[in-house]
């Protein structure tokens, strides 16, 4: 599969799984609520043909699913973290082009009209329009290692934009360096990004590391660059939408509120200011929307939580099942292949330790659906000793966002595996046929509305 962003939406649709919404929308709240509820219900990607006031198509949802990640990069389903963990360590250098679709069309200066993107506002209460499906590259100023993020972005007008970069973002240090010069930092937002910088940008890769050569490793091929217009950066030729652009030295605005992730708002805070040069793009672009805290977004910033956790915890545990951010992205679920008493207690000191946000780790037997957080639930209630099976860790932040740090201090982990000693008593029944069998043979048309919704 070519590994772009605008293929995968095309073999999403070829596998009947696009949603297509034909009507006109608003941009106000409308097409939030829609995506709030599809991901609620069916979970499937969404496209909006035509929004209110602007020219080109919004998508979003393209990650709501687990599935599509291992699909949008080409990697087995089966073993998605550890070959993301091979491949990490052989970066693949990118390769140049000198002319790409990224830049069919070009907008200069005031050319620029950002009216004609489909830039929504997402929740009540929100500062206004938002993008929030753009990935930030700048390189760093001496050693022109690339660094990749995803940054929310507020419209101010076609020539500004306002920035929110989270310490200990490499972005902001970037910029720091920058401005220590007296310098602004050369940054491009794109839109639309091929799927293997989606996820090394979400990532927390070292900031020594060249994050448009992770993503060459991720999709198995080099990364396809073109040189920007306006600026010293290269981004990706097969991109949608690229935003040209410089965040200022010295200057920081009054930025949010925004209704964020954690499904709460960050309040208004002085963050950073992006001047508009340029704005290249696809003639017919697709403009990708991401509702803060959706499938989506928890997929986007779950997945490389899992890949960290993964390499951490295999030094102890050498048969992992599964792990997973069921629930919220503060959290993993671990499944193992149980040995012995020590590799649950291993394993919940090391995934605790191996991401800064993760405040809750449980461990699982094999038996139970990470995926599903009743599954999880019933592991810890039917197979957890409370006495011997919690563990607290005092003091240590997990969410460290300047205002709401207090708030998140202390982690802990739960043993729900089910001990060795009582393995015979406590085995899991089962009911043979029941995986395989397909409940429309029996019931027909009573029951395909409720299926079709899952
Ligand atoms: C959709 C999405 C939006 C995000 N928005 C922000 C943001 O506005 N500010 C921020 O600091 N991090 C944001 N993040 C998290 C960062 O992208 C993530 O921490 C990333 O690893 C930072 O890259 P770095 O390791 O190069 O610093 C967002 C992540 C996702 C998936």
């Amino acid at each position: 599969m070519p590994h772009d962003f605008r293929s995968l939406i095309y073999t999403l649709e070829e596998q009947g799984q696009l949603l297509r919404v034909g009507r006109e929308v608003d941009p106000e709240y409308e097409v939030n609520a829609v995506i709030k509820r599809v991901q609620k219900s069916v979970n499937q990607p969404i496209l909006f043909e035509k929004v209110r006031g602007a020219r080109f198509s919004l998508v979003s949802n393209v990650f709501g699913r687990r599935d599509s990640v291992p699909l949008s990069l080409g990697l087995p389903k089966s073993h998605l973290l550890a070959e993301m963990t091979e491949r990490e360590a052989n970066p693949i250098p990118v390769r140049r082009s000198d002319q790409g679709p990224v830049q069919e069309v070009v907008q200069v200066g005031s050319q620029v009209n950002l009216e004609e993107l489909p830039i929504i506002v997402h929740s009540e209460g929100d500062a206004g329009r938002y993008i929030t499906g753009g990935v930030l590259i700048a390189k760093h100023p001496d050693t022109g290692v690339n660094n990749a993020s995803w940054n929310r972005v507020q419209l101010v007008s076609d020539d500004k934009l306002r920035v929110r970069m989270m310490p200990p973002q490499h972005l902001g240090r970037l910029h720091a360096l920058a401005e220590e010069r007296g310098q602004p930092l050369e940054t491009a937002i794109v839109i639309g990004a091929p799927p293997g910088l989606m996820f090394s940008a979400a990532s927390k890769i070292p900031f020594e590391t060249d994050e448009l050569e992770v993503a060459g490793a991720w999709q198995g091929e080099a990364l396809e660059v073109v040189r920007c217009k306006t600026i010293d950066l290269d981004v990706p030729a097969h991109a949608e939408i690229v935003l040209e652009g410089q965040v200022l030295p010295g200057t920081r605005e009054d930025e949010g509120p925004f209704g964020e992730f954690t499904d709460s708002f960050v309040p208004v805070m002085k963050n950073h200011v992006f001047q508009v040069k340029a704005l290249t793009r696809r003639r017919d672009p697709l403009y990708h929307t991401i509702f803060a805290g959706g499938e989506e977004d928890l997929r986007l910033l779950g997945i490389p939580i899992e890949q960290q956790v993964f390499k951490h915890v295999r030094q102890y545990v050498p048969r992992i099942a599964g792990i997973s951010t069921t629930g919220f992205v503060f959290g993993v679920v671990i499944a193992i292949h149980k040995e012995n008493e020590d590799q649950p207690k291993n394993a919940m000191l090391a995934a605790l330790a191996s991401y800064a946000w993760i405040k809750l780790a449980i461990v699982v037997d094999d038996d139970v659906d990470i995926e599903d957080a009743a599954d999880v639930l019933w592991a810890v209630q039917t197979r957890c000793r409370p006495d011997s099976g919690v563990m607290l860790v005092p003091g240590v932040p997990s969410y460290t966002r300047e205002d709401v740090r207090a708030m998140h201090s202390g982690k802990m982990a739960i043993d729900a595996t089910l001990p060795l000693d009582y393995r015979r008593v406590g085995q899991r029944r089962r009911v043979p046929g029941e995986e395989s069998l397909d409940l429309r043979d029996y019931l027909g048309d009573q029951i395909s509305a409720v299926l079709s919704q899952r």
